[in-house]
């Protein structure tokens, strides 16, 4: 399974990046937005740290518009990849990018009919989002499990980015679904590494190793 990261803050890339875990990185509006800077500046900077895939999403929601702003973030660096949101525009937007061998990752995926309609309009990734169904009494992961189970069946060129994770658990469980990649925000990251068993036994393993030191003096 490939790790992205779902942040533009550019010292929590280089940490997680540092940890040899990234693979790509995705960005969103708000994830922009939040970081204060120019969506121009800011993508180039994360584009020099991490090589794989960065996704970056067009605002437009006109076609022409979606077409026009595609084209001009694919002249910032190779690895971008354009984030579409999964609507009718979008769906031709998907289409005709994927046509002219720009990577698209269909965004704001929220069920397996809309999963369906991307892939076939020729999008590279598609980023059904589960912690926003979970925010409203659904259950994201079923999407998961339906998407994986439907990818069994056919030689799909599409790779499925889970996204919108909300904790550890939700990694381990799209993992277990053998879920491509999964976009996971820095806190996530973090709660992944802690374990209180790891820090006590690093704890009790140097008290040992000190108290047998000054015995031997
Ligand atoms: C994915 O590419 C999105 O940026 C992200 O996962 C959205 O997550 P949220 O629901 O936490 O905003």
């Amino acid at each position: 399974m490939q790790f992205f990261i779902d942040t533009a803050n550019i010292e929590a890339i280089k940490k997680y990046n540092a940890w040899g875990v990234v693979n790509g990185v995705t960005t969103n509006p708000s994830l922009i937005a939040k970081e204060g800077s120019n969506l121009a500046t800011k993508v180039k900077e994360i584009a020099k740290i991490v090589k794989g895939p960065i996704s970056v999403e067009t605002l437009s929601n006109d076609l022409e518009g979606m077409l026009n702003e595609a084209r001009h973030y694919t002249t910032w660096s190779s690895n971008i990849v354009i984030k579409l949101p999964c609507s009718e525009n979008g769906l031709k937007a998907c289409y005709k990018l994927s046509n002219e061998g720009i990577a698209v990752n269909m965004t704001l995926v929220f069920s397996t009919a809309q999963f369906l309609l991307a892939a076939k309009a020729g999008a590279k990734l598609i980023s059904p989002f589960i912690g926003r169904l979970d925010d409203i009494g659904e259950d994201g992961m079923s999407m998961i499990k339906e998407l994986t189970e439907i990818n069994k069946h056919y030689d799909l060129k599409t790779k499925i980015v889970v996204a919108s994770i909300r904790h550890p658990r939700h990694v381990i469980e799209a993992a277990k679904l053998g879920a491509h990649i999964a976009t996971i925000p820095p806190d996530v990251l973090e709660k992944m590494i802690k374990h209180p068993l790891t820090d006590n036994g690093i704890e009790k393993f140097l008290k040992d190793w000190e108290k047998a030191q000054n015995n031997q003096l």
